[in-house]
């Protein structure tokens, strides 16, 4: 059993993409103040730690994660005082706060990086990497902002190449020099001793190199199936550094590490997040984010949507690799993913809320550590942005530039993106119907979405069934209950190709989640017998003749508590196992609804 009574596996994580919550100033960029004057919203939604996107010094080629210093502020977010100020704040209201950091790469407006390009013989030039000119073409490493893109720019100074697995604004740094990791220790230590609790570290795998820069192009085909995030994150001392890093910055400081774990498989899980080997405390991963998408070019969503018997095994799998060891984080959606109910769930008006609230129900009852992102509390929606100039991403801005070059089809480009872009995520949070959402007075950086009118904060604080009411009840059913953390959890009839219905159970309680992920109504036979109404509907229609529910669209029911021991009403379901081999047959391929 996972070590209990732990702060962060017991608590909600909440996170803030400070450029599009709260503008104090009118200049249209969200800021410190802005989220300082929100505080109380923030405790009333009863999450427990805010992660907070990055907010250093920056010059903003992605949205600060590209940071060009990591002792300051980024002048459009507030100063020093304020950071302290809004540390404070939290602390005041019980929250902690995990900052975003970056240390796979800075900002070629570093100081570090403004020296290592002057000279070979600079100090710094071994901060970053670099391949020198009189070797030849370098060895070809793919660029994530730029498809064609080598990651690999001619700098002239020094006559050589830096590598950047991101924008050539981003060059990566050179882990493998020792001194480059003492001044990251360092700087993680000095914001530990300012009393943060914790880092979400970006694209933390990727931090170490193969420095004999072999040509792995065949090999990324064949052992990594043609995916270089794969490739990325196996560098040779990924988990030396990892454990350095918890070695000599954690000590003495009760924070937590959440890695961002891109590029890592399921069967490596435990190596970052296994107790004892001292590395991570948790990870985000990538599998089920990717599920609904085609494998190879940018996240071209499958036309045939998403499969719930696959995004139920995911999920299962990612369960029960923590079963003994470890700990397990969840989420639907993030800075870097469109919204989670128009994504997962369904953003028509007749169902956003009630999807909206399903999705937030299977959240918080799984046995891992909920991740929400600013926005889902309320169902924001995908903005769908129908021309390339409303965009403000430099993943899509610079996809799209590629594409053109390559006389690609632009408009099916623009189409899928209005599932998949980033920037669908970060329009700016809607506080009320405004015209500029309550967000900001001046111009908003990135446009706000028309459904503000009716979809805000302010309509739902008044309103006694909307999801933002919802959420919050959920939270505090979580809260009071240690068995939605720590419960062991079981999967009912995996192969429904509609329900998803689990239990969870510690102790002598079990409760009993069951959730209908379609906009189609559906009869379930429940598998065990429950004789009361359910504790957390989020309709208020409820059907039961029996055993069976007839599950509206989206509906989302939670029965119980039930003592443990209960005896299921029948056996695990086959005949849906039955179905689905049928189909598989049948379209030689996955089925898909
Ligand atoms: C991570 C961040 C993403 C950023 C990238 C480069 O994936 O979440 O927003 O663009 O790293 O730092
Ligand atoms: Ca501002």
């Amino acid at each position: 059993m996972p070590q209990k009574n732990i702060w962060w596996k017991e608590g909600i994580i909440y996170q803030i993409y400070p450029r599009s919550f709260k503008d104090s100033n009118g200049d249209g960029i969200g800021d410190l103040k802005g989220i300082i004057s929100k505080l109380d919203y923030l405790a009333q939604l009863g999450i427990d730690i805010v992660w907070l996107n990055p907010v250093y010094g920056s010059p903003n080629d992605d949205n600060g994660y590209d940071i060009s210093d990591y002792y300051s502020i980024m002048k459009e977010f507030g100063s020093m005082e304020d950071f302290d100020e809004l540390l404070k704040g939290l602390h005041d209201r019980n929250i902690r706060l995990l900052m975003d950091l970056v240390v796979n790469h800075t900002s070629d407006e570093h100081y570090w990086f403004r020296e290592a390009r002057t000279s070979r013989n600079n100090p710094y030039y071994n901060y970053y990497h670099w391949w020198p000119a009189e070797k030849g073409k370098p060895p070809f490493r793919h660029s994530h902002f730029d498809i064609s893109g080598n990651a690999w720019t001619y700098n002239k100074a020094t006559d050589s190449y830096y590598l950047h697995y991101f924008s050539e604004k981003m060059p990566d740094l050179n882990w493998e020099n020792e001194k480059t990791r003492q001044e990251i220790y360092e700087m993680m230590r000095f914001w530990f001793k300012k009393g943060i609790d914790g880092f979400r570290l970006d694209a933390i795998c990727y931090i170490s190199k193969d420095t004999t820069w072999p040509d792995v192009r065949e090999e990324i085909k064949v052992k990594y199936d043609n995916d270089w995030a794969n490739y990325y994150a196996h560098g040779p001392h990924l988990h030396d550094y990892l454990r350095e890093m918890h070695e000599q910055t954690l000590d003495g400081f009760d924070v937590t590490t959440l890695g961002e774990a891109s590029g890592i498989d399921i069967n490596e899980a435990l190596l970052f997040v296994k107790e004892d080997r001292k590395q991570l405390h948790m990870l985000y991963h990538f599998e089920g984010m990717m599920l609904g998408y085609e494998k190879s070019g940018y996240k071209r969503p499958d036309p045939r949507g998403i499969n719930l018997v696959k995004l139920k095994k995911v999920y299962t799998a990612w369960d029960q690799v923590f079963e003994q060891d470890g700990w397990g984080t969840i989420y639907l959606g993030n800075h870097d993913q469109p919204r989670m109910v128009s994504r997962w769930g369904n953003d028509t008006e007749q169902f956003r809320d009630t999807s909206a609230k399903m999705l937030i129900t299977f959240l918080l009852t799984m046995r891992a550590t909920p991740i929400f992102f600013q926005g889902d509390e309320i169902g924001m929606t995908n903005i769908r942005f129908k021309k390339i100039e409303d965009y403000r991403d430099i993943e899509t801005i610079n996809m799209y530039k590629y594409l053109q070059s390559q006389n690609e089809d632009l408009e099916r480009f623009l189409k899928d993106q209005q599932i998949s872009a980033r920037d669908n995520g970060r329009t700016p949070l809607q506080w009320n119907a405004t015209p500029n959402a309550g967000f900001t007075e001046g111009k908003p950086w990135l446009k706000i979405n028309d459904d503000h009118t009716y979809l805000n904060v302010e309509a739902q604080e008044k309103d006694d069934r909307s999801v933002l009411q919802f959420f919050r009840q959920l939270v505090l059913l979580r809260k009071h209950k240690p068995l939605l953390v720590y419960g062991r959890y079981e999967l009912f009839d995996a192969y429904h190709p509609q329900v998803y219905c689990y239990t969870r159970s510690l102790e002598n309680e079990k409760l009993l989640i069951v959730l209908n992920f379609f906009a189609k109504e559906v009869a379930y036979q429940l598998p065990y017998e429950v004789d009361t109404e359910p504790l957390v509907n989020n309709l208020l229609t409820f059907q039961m003749d029996g055993s069976i529910v007839t599950l509206a669209p989206y509906q989302a029911l939670i029965f119980g508590p039930l003592p443990a021991d209960v005896a299921p009403l029948r056996e695990q379901e086959t005949i849906f196992y039955k179905q689905y081999t049928d189909t598989k047959e049948k379209e030689s391929g996955e089925p898909i609804l």
